[in-house]
């Protein structure tokens, strides 16, 4: 999978140079690329963003930078400039005003080629950046969750670790990503390693017992309690 991230604050993405998404570069399985949207600029400033027409508080992102930005970014595929082939990128803007971003979410970007992250920042982006970007490919806005980020960045941070994990041959061992919180709906049972007994807390005795269909029917009555108790908006209406 190709990835590519624009910013005006890209070193906030050093960090996945690190562990598993850091050796999924290096193997190249993720060819992940981030680029400072300042370069797209021609002014001696290198200004991104402008007062909004109509008045307001705040700063709007200028549209001219991020339209060359993204004109060379979805290029970006086998072919040429003018002819690229293969499927168009998706383009994603992280939000407070877009979907949220689910498990779901992650498994289906998971199976794209090419993802655009545009990171905005101050009030936003000019609108006519999404409607320039449909041209080049699937525009999708989202959020992480309800509630404010100064910019988009440590939301592209977490989609990206979401959705790299995902990718065949990333996470070393496949089957640990089937029993995880969220992907069966439910929330993760509770893991235990040695000591079976550790400041007078014990191990629950069912996991030493050796008898794997109890511990399977155990697990997952602990994850229904524990999605019910924390997380009853996951249950199906139970009434
Ligand atoms: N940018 C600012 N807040 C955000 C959020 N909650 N999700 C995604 N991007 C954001």
């Amino acid at each position: 999978m190709r990835i590519d991230v624009v910013s005006i604050f890209p070193s906030y993405f050093d960090g996945l140079t690190l562990s598993l998404l850091g050796r999924a570069r290096d193997s190249g399985i993720l060819d992940l690329n981030v680029h400072d949207l300042r370069d797209w600029t021609s002014d001696r400033h290198r200004t991104v963003d402008d007062t909004p027409y109509g008045g307001g508080a705040g700063m709007v992102m200028k549209p001219e930078p991020w339209g060359l930005a993204l004109d060379q970014l979805a290029s970006a595929r086998a072919g040429s400039v003018a002819e690229p082939v293969g499927p168009r990128p998706t383009i994603i803007f992280p939000s407070p005003a877009g979907e949220v971003f689910h498990q779901s979410t992650a498994r289906e970007l998971a199976d794209h080629e090419h993802l655009i992250f545009g990171c905005g920042r101050y009030e936003g982006i000019d609108e006519r950046v999404f409607e320039e970007a449909a041209e080049l490919g699937e525009v999708r806005l989202i959020s992480l969750g309800d509630y404010v980020l100064n910019g988009g960045e440590v939301a592209v941070m977490a989609m990206i670790e979401a959705i790299g994990r995902l990718i065949p041959g990333v996470v070393g061992n496949p089957e640990s990503l089937v029993e995880e919180s969220h992907e069966d709906g439910l929330l993760e049972y509770p893991s235990y390693t040695k000591p079976s007994v550790w400041r007078d807390r014990e191990v629950p005795p069912i996991l030493l017992s050796g008898n794997h269909g109890a511990i399977a029917a155990w697990r997952r009555e602990q994850q229904i309690e524990r999605t019910r108790r924390r997380r009853p908006d996951l249950l199906p209406d139970e009434g």
